[in-house]
Formats: structure tokens, sequence, C-alpha cells
């Protein structure tokens, strides 16, 4: 084994500290692993770099009155992951693992019909909650193509019709199940897939690298049973920390490698983990160069050494490869992991050319959202806590029931300022539907804001709190908002906002 660089050795007493507040000092060497809520694979040591790096396909609309139209088919499929291992039973939208890209335009709607095609579970006895949902992450749309979980879609080829009108900034989104109660498992399966809505009167003049110079990552954890497939198993350190797998898959294969040229790259990376939060970096020191948040482009590119990033969090980076021999090998480190969990995936320099592109000084103008016409400060406070005799996540007190009233009943076209208070030593990834928002204040300090561009999921770290400013606009309704560690989503760091019409 590498011996730790310092950095992560400090990481690792750190975790071993945050584990003292639950364990007793005698059982917390035993229990170390346990308590991190790592999923152990049975299969170990697999070999880095053997795969290639597979691209999702990218789907092909039917046009109907306009509408880019299509049909997908959430099934089972089978998926090789690895090399070395047997395939792997997956869940996935059309049978595959990541599901198909949607490539979308602003303004011009997209309408999917979701067909429900799973094996039956449970003996068949199949209940109102476990029926699926699909939600476009990051989505401007209506109530009733947001895959709110009481919208679930029958067993045994039940369909529903889902409506993207596109009216937003470009950005990358995703599609992912949203079944009250499991979309942890089932996103795990394998039910996400990306979604990019792309704006030609932005991006064209900037001249970003395209084609297969524009490439998707989608950054997941799996364990590995023996005969290949996957582990999910919800014990106490589950419920608690989030699944974590030990392996780490991009676009669904264990840490591939991609053959590139001496280019510029952008890539669109999404993390689809159920709760591992990475931090991305390059091995060879280059920077990574952001342009992009999970709302679109950022005002500037920034150059990062590292950068974090949550489940359901989307970053946009180019990386510049023109200056590397060819024959160099540049990892892509994960520096909050360790062992399997440090390296993402390769990038083999295999060939020279001439760059022609370079990256522009400027993107996007920023627009920033005024924090005096703020109507309100609200309050939500995250909390673990016992709610009759079970151990549960709570906001404000409340596990998520769909019966529950609103938490925030916020006036259409009003700004608000939403107050995250995270006292559990835990992350929280907080995500809203409907909306992209601003981040505006951590821990009392004021923020710039257009530092962290557009979002709609944005962590509150342990003992910190952290300041959205909203503006809610297009649609009137119930809309969801939780943790996006999908094991705390489920049980059930969740609650409903209502967008009211003006009065
Ligand atoms: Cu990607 Cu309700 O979330
Ligand atoms: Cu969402
Ligand atoms: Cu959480």
């Amino acid at each position: 084994m590498i011996p730790l660089p310092r950095r992560k050795f400090l990481r690792a007493i750190a975790a071993f500290g945050g584990a003292s507040f639950c364990l007793p000092r005698v059982r917390l060497l035993a229990q170390t692993h346990a308590h991190t809520g790592i999923t152990t694979s049975a299969v170990t040591g697999l070999a880095p770099f053997v795969d290639a790096l597979r691209i999702p396909p990218v789907l092909k609309p039917k046009i109907v009155n306009k509408v880019d139209t299509y049909s997908l088919t959430m099934q089972s499929g089978m998926s090789k992951c690895h090399r070395d291992l047997p395939a792997t039973e997956i869940w996935g939208y059309n049978g595959i693992f990541p599901g198909p890209t949607i490539v979308a335009t602003k303004n011009r709607a997209v309408s999917i019909k979701q067909t429900n095609n799973l094996p039956m579970a449970h003996d068949g006895g199949e209940m109102t909650h476990m029926l699926p949902a699909v939600h476009l992450h990051g989505a401007l749309v209506e109530p009733g193509s947001d895959g709110h979980p009481n919208d679930g879609i029958a067993f045994g080829g039940g369909t529903r019709d889902y409506l993207y009108p596109n009216q937003q900034r470009a950005c990358s989104l995703w599609y992912h199940d949203h079944t009250h109660g499991m979309t942890g498992e089932r996103v795990m399966k394998g039910l996400a897939g990306l979604y990019l809505l792309r704006d030609p009167s932005v991006e064209a003049p900037l001249k970003l690298p395209s084609g297969t110079r524009e490439i998707p990552l989608i950054i997941q954890d799996r364990s590995f049973a023996a005969n290949g497939q996957f582990i999910y198993n919800l014990d106490d350190a589950t419920l608690e920390m989030g699944f974590q797998g030990d392996n780490i898959l991009v676009n669904g294969v264990v840490q591939p490698f991609l053959a590139v040229e001496t280019a510029l790259y952008r890539f669109r990376i999404l993390n689809g983990s159920n709760s591992r939060i990475y931090k991305l970096a390059l091995s060879n020191g280059d920077p990574l160069i952001q342009i992009g948040t999970d709302g679109g482009l950022l005002q500037r590119p920034k150059e990062l050494a590292s950068l974090e990033i949550a489940p359901s969090e989307r970053c946009d980076i180019i990386i510049d490869f023109t200056k590397l021999p060819v024959g160099a090998k540049i990892v892509l480190e994960n520096l909050n992991g360790t062992d399997s969990t440090a390296q993402i995936m390769r990038f083999d320099v295999a060939k020279r050319v001439t760059e022609s592109k370079s990256i522009p000084e400027f993107l996007q103008p920023w627009e920033e959202l005024p924090e005096q016409k703020s109507v309100i400060l609200r309050q939500f406070n995250l909390a673990r806590q016992t709610l009759n005799g079970a151990l549960t996540w709570t906001i404000n007190g409340y596990a998520y029931n769909s019966a529950n009233p609103p938490l925030a009943k916020p006036v259409i076209e009003t700004i608000e300022h939403w107050n995250f208070v995270n006292p559990t030593n835990h992350p929280h990834p907080m995500h809203l539907h409907l909306v992209q928002f601003q981040i505006v204040n951590i821990n009392g300090v004021p923020q710039e804001a257009s530092e962290f561009g557009w979002k709609d999921t944005f962590v509150v770290p342990p003992a910190s709190e952290v300041t959205f400013l909203i503006k809610f606009s297009g649609y009137t309704g119930r809309y969801v908002f939780h943790c996006h560690n999908l094991e705390h989503e489920d049980f059930a760091m969740m609650g409903e906002f209502e967008v009211l019409p003006k009065s």
C-alpha cells in the first residue's frame, strides 16, 4: 500500500474524532469500518484503469408538434462494471446503467413517457409508496411533471408523461428515481441519467470544447458481492452516514481510463452517488478549470487545485492537456478517499494534435438576486432525533410524510432567505426542487454569490449554517426539498414547500 499523503492522514484522524461521539473508545477500533458506513465489497483489489470509459448513448427524439418526444422504460438489465467482475443486474432507464443522455435545447419542450417494467419485488405486493416517480433534478417544471413521490408509476407497464418546458438557463440536469423511502436503493441500482440543456445563443460564441471533447462523467460508488451483484444493506451505520460503496465508478465502470489528445476537454461532471462527497484533483498538480455549476455557466472560469462535489451537485470543468507529452497518464483523484476510493479514473494522453481553441475569459453575465428585496428569513433546523420510537432525520422536527403541512409557503415571484442550521456532525447537501438559488451567507459571513454560481444543491457542513437566497417563480403548487444524501432523504429529511399564487 502506498503511504497516505499527510492531508489524507489528517483526514483519517478527523474521521476517528467524529466516531468518538457515538461509540465508546474500546469498540472504536474494531468498528471503525462499520461506523464510516462504508459497505465492504466481497471482491477487493479490482485492478484500476483496465476498462475504457463508456459514454452513455444520447437518445434521438421523435418530434411531435415541435416537442422533442421520448419514451423510456424502467427495466432491469445486465451491466459489466469491471473486466474482472461478472455482469451486474441493474435497474435502469431503458435497462442501461447509467441511463441514456437526453440533450435538450432552451425554450424547446421535451416530453418523456416513462414506463415501469421494473421487476416486482416483495412478492408482487408493491404498495403505493413504493411506486417509482421520475424527477428531473434542477428543472423548472410544473408540479405534475416534477416526480413528486405521491405521483408514482404503477408496476406492470404503468406509464406517466413528463413535460419539461426547458425555459431556464442552459445547464446539466439529471433525471433519477424519487420513490419515497427507496430513492437510495433505486438510484444505487442504476435509475439515473444525464439531461443536458443547451442554449446555442450563449454557448456557441464561447467555442467551448465539444463533440468528442465534451464528455459526461457520472461519478458513483458501489459495493460488489462475489457474484458481481451490488450490495445495499441498510444497517445502522448506513442509515446514519448514507450508503457508501468501496469502489468508484464513472459512467458505470470501475475506475476507467480515457484516451485523450493534447487538447482542451470539457467534462460535465455529476456526483450521482448516494452520500459520498468527493474532492477532485489531478495527480500531476494541474488545475481543474471550473466553468459551470448546477445551474449553468459561471461568470468567469475559476482555476482550482481541487474541487469538492457533494451528491447531486454538477460541475462543468475544462482540463487542459495541451502541454502534456504523449504517454502521460493523469489520474483524477479523490482527495477525500483512501485506497480504492482515492482514484476515480485516468486520462491517458495518446495523441498529439494542435489545439486551436482557448478558454474564454468571460462566460455568462451574472444576475445577482437583490437581497434587499427578500420578504422573509426562514429557519430550517436539520436534526437526527427519535420520533415515535424510531431514530430519524428531520427538518424542523418533521420526518417527511406527504400528509404533513408544507414547511413553507412562498408567494410566486417573491424572494426569500432560507437559512439551514446543521447542529449534527454530518454534512447535509440540501436541495430544493423547482428553483436555482444563490449562496449569500455561511456561518454569519456574507458570501460573494457569483463565486458559487447558480445552485440547486449545496452542502450545509456539520455544526454550520448556510443561507440561500431564492426566487420562487414559474409555477405554483407543492414541491419537495430535502437532503440529497439519499438515505437521509429516505429516512426522512425532506419537507414540502407550496408556492402560492399572488393574492
Ligand atoms: Cu435530485 Cu428531489 O432530487
Ligand atoms: Cu431535484
Ligand atoms: Cu443529510
